[in-house]
């Protein structure tokens, strides 16, 4: 099987739909450049139809992006798919990317359309978009909770109709990894054409399982998979690019795929997108969070000092960070203070060492942040005897 993952990054449709991060057209397209740097192979722009604002943020995004293709959303419906045409047809690589939606509580409250109606829409409305576009995507959503006959039934339909990849969203986030492997090789079991089209999955986080499921999709034979930046999107939101780009980058024994993602680019995406929205990471968050690379207690920065990876797994570097962090805390220990004073310029005696770390001691015991500025002051205080 096929070793190219594409990533579908979908941080300015689905991650903007997340309370707070609404982005203006100059902000769009100043994330959109730095995706293409980043190497996403897919950068899904907005909803055309959503909007008169969404629908010139996407024209312009089409017109300045060259390497990824350029995505963008539209129901089933005719007027949608126009208007999407109208927005993405001067990119170098345009897709247009029609969704309805095939569980039985979408289909029947929220559609009011029946089963057989919905399979009829999709096929038509794929073969019309497929009449504008050389690249159809066809999203089932809640295809988690809909049967895996009806998803076969109307997969081979959208794909006889044109559809040159087929989306199985999580839209509720309800999957777990062992049911999602097993759900899509049901599907690809019962469906005639499924593994002749690229097979990708969407998943959302309202277990906190994303990523997971998204790597299960993978073993099952997906190939492209929709995710964001941050792990923004819909409520709990989307599996985050960055860890997944790490995860294929640092685990290739388990995960033995290939991708075009630039992992040296991802800090600089991810800061620039929190600069943007106003929302910030949780210090915390895999890969992104200020402390992913930090390292506060002695026994951990004594390690680190004298081999990095006795407790990192990847290198600050490999996300486009200059260095690891190591914060000096009340867990910190005489190795990193020392090695601390020695780069803030000072170069002391034993004794002097053991009377500051004393101090620092004392000091981390009341603050919870120590800034190399209180390092200072206790160096130079403690130095002059000032505070005796
Ligand atoms: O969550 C979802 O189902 C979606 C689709 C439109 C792909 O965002
Ligand atoms: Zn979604």
């Amino acid at each position: 099987m096929d070793k190219k993952i594409y990533f579908f990054d979908t941080t300015l449709r689905d991650g903007e739909q997340s309370p707070g991060c609404s982005m203006n057209k100059r902000e769009k397209l100043l994330l959109a450049k730095q995706l293409e740097r980043l190497g996403a192979d897919v950068i899904e722009a907005g909803f055309a139809a959503a909007s008169e604002g969404d629908f010139e943020s996407i024209r312009e995004i089409a017109g300045e992006i060259k390497n990824s293709t350029v995505a963008v959303l539209a129901r089933t419906v005719k007027s949608d798919i126009d208007k999407a045409y109208e927005a993405v047809k001067d990119a170098k690589k345009p897709r247009i990317h029609t969704f309805i939606a095939t569980s039985d509580i979408h289909m029947k409250y929220k559609l009011k359309m029946t089963p057989e109606e919905v399979v009829k829409r999709a096929e038509e409305m794929v073969k019309y978009a497929s009449s504008l576009v050389p690249e159809v995507e066809f999203s089932a959503e809640d295809a988690t909770r809909s049967s895996t006959d009806f998803l076969a039934e109307i997969f081979d339909k959208v794909i006889l109709a044109g559809a040159k990849i087929i989306n199985i969203p999580d839209t509720v986030g309800y999957m777990t990894p062992d049911k999602f492997y097993e759900f899509i090789m049901e599907v690809r079991e019962k469906s005639k054409y499924l593994d002749t089209v690229t097979i990708s999955v969407h998943c959302h986080n309202d277990l906190g399982l994303g990523v997971a499921n998204t790597l299960a999709a993978l073993k099952a034979g997906a190939r492209q998979f929709e995710c964001t930046i941050n792990g923004i999107g819909e409520r709990a939101g989307n599996a985050a690019l960055e860890e997944l780009a790490m995860i294929l980058k640092t685990r290739k024994d388990v995960y033995d795929f290939e991708s075009n993602i630039v992992t040296e680019e991802i800090s600089k995406t991810s800061n620039l997108l929190s600069s943007i929205t106003g929302v910030y990471v949780q210090p915390n968050k895999a890969i992104v969070g200020a402390n992913a690379f930090a390292h506060e207690s002695g026994i951990h920065q004594h390690g680190m000092l004298s081999n990095p990876e006795t407790y990192e797994i990847m290198t600050p570097e490999s996300i486009g960070l200059k260095e690891t962090k190591m914060v000096l805390g009340k867990h910190s220990g005489r190795h990193a203070f020392r090695d601390k004073i020695k780069s803030l310029g000072f170069d002391l005696k034993e004794e002097e060492v053991n009377e500051a770390f004393e101090k620092f001691k004392e000091l981390a015991d009341q603050k919870k942040t120590i800034y190399d500025s209180d390092i200072e002051v206790i160096l130079t205080r403690g130095i002059n005897g000032e505070d005796d």
